[in-house]
């Protein structure tokens, strides 16, 4: 995908920069949205009756509309933006689960839970959280997903993509099992919507979260996707401005979805530059992201195969797999590892990537990881790959 010039930090240092799984970088026509906003179009949105802020909510109602296309929402309304997926996430466990489950009732997780779809859930008193386990292969155990259900499990939460792994799990098949007890499917979509095409009508997701800056968009705006019925029943995560109908002082009501969900002043600016985002990978489309992913991936874990003592931890079945590869060099701790890669010009994550559990389930305090985007080349996988063999000379590991 030869996309590399339409982002400018990537063209103003040669860095092989392999950490988009923590955030992607931006290219020039989502600085460029966000820009011209702030230059001439800039103003609070859903208050104004003057012309700016009039046109300035139509920008932060298109970039809706914009998101609600990409991933196949029946319509804008079901598109509520969030500070992130954590935020989704902390809703989603406040509102459709504190509020509504009882002690005794339980929730489905994985082992492979990012934090952000793990604390939250452990702040509801009294509601039993039940883990489903990972196959040989690091894939989702449908089976031991299965055996975790009951007829007290009224939400099953999982990772659509894993952010250490890179599992794709079977969101088909994980909603059939919640089928069976009519349980709630929530999907963690943070790396799994920027890097495969997903459509929410066929998804098999009650509700989806994900977060702009993973996929080439800016920080601080996410989105909660909800099929509309689950939505309009769900109270508020926040009052405030705007979130209400009428307001009394002792009691309030609520606008109609989504706006019951944005409490104060949204994050406008950063709308638009996640409506500018979804125009670029849409113009890109998705089927193209996901194939040049899917090559990077198979290119990578071929060329890391050739290095001595390289440990990965993930799939080998690149049918579910995305472009997120943690992996270990010998017994180098991956901080050490990631400040040497850092020296000779190769980004990557290292630590427990904010899935401690999952760590403590493969036996191993942290993983250095290489992780993909749009702009990600084979060029830099060539560099990694010098990069570990250097390490390992250094530590005196080499074979
Ligand atoms: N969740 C992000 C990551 O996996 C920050 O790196």
């Amino acid at each position: 995908m030869d996309v590399r010039r339409d982002f400018p930090i990537l063209a103003s240092n040669d860095m092989a920069f392999l950490d988009s799984a923590a955030s992607s970088q931006k290219p020039e026509v989502v600085i460029e949205a966000m820009d011209t906003m702030l230059r001439s179009g800039y103003a609070n949105v859903h208050r104004g009756a003057y012309r700016l802020s009039g046109e300035a909510t139509d920008a932060y109602e298109a970039a809706r509309a914009k998101v609600a296309t990409f991933i196949g929402a029946s319509s804008p309304r079901e598109v509520i933006f969030t500070r992130g997926t954590t935020t989704a996430m902390n809703m989603l466990a406040a509102k459709w689960g504190g509020d509504r489950l009882v002690p005794g009732d339980n929730v489905v997780l994985s082992v492979m839970e990012h934090h952000a779809n793990l604390v939250p859930w452990q702040f509801l008193k009294g509601v039993e959280l039940r883990f489903a386990n990972l196959t040989d292969d690091y894939a989702l155990d449908v089976n031991s997903l299965r055996n975790r259900v009951d007829e007290r499990t009224r939400i099953i939460s999982i990772t659509g993509m894993s952010n250490v792994l890179g599992t794709i799990t079977p969101i088909d098949q994980i909603r059939a099992v919640a089928d069976t007890v009519g349980a709630t499917v929530i999907v963690d979509g943070a790396q799994l919507v920027p890097h495969l095409p997903v459509n929410v009508e066929t998804l098999g997701a009650d509700f989806l979260a994900f977060s702009a800056h993973k996929m080439l968009g800016p920080t601080g705006i996410g989105v909660l996707w909800g099929r509309m019925e689950l939505l309009d029943e769900m109270d508020p995560f926040e009052g405030g401005g705007e979130m209400i109908d009428e307001v009394g002082l002792f009691e309030s009501t609520w606008a109609p979805v989504p706006h019951k969900f944005e409490a104060g002043t949204p994050p406008i600016v950063e709308a638009i530059g996640l409506g500018a985002a979804v125009d670029y990978l849409t113009d890109l489309g998705m089927d193209a992201v996901r194939k040049h992913d899917a090559e990077l991936t198979a290119y990578a874990l071929e060329q890391l195969a050739t290095v001595s003592h390289v440990t990965v931890y993930g799939p080998t079945d690149l049918n579910i797999r995305g472009g997120t590869i943690s992996f270990t060099l010998g017994d180098i701790h991956p901080h050490d590892l990631s400040t040497i890669l850092d020296e000779n010009g190769i980004a990557v994550r290292a630590g427990h990537h904010c899935a401690r559990p999952l760590m403590d389930h493969l036996g191993i305090p942290a993983t250095a990881r290489a992780s993909f985007s749009v702009y990600s080349s084979s060029d830099e996988i060539d560099r990694l790959v010098a990069g570990l063999e250097l390490a390992a000379k250094l530590f005196g590991i080499a074979s």
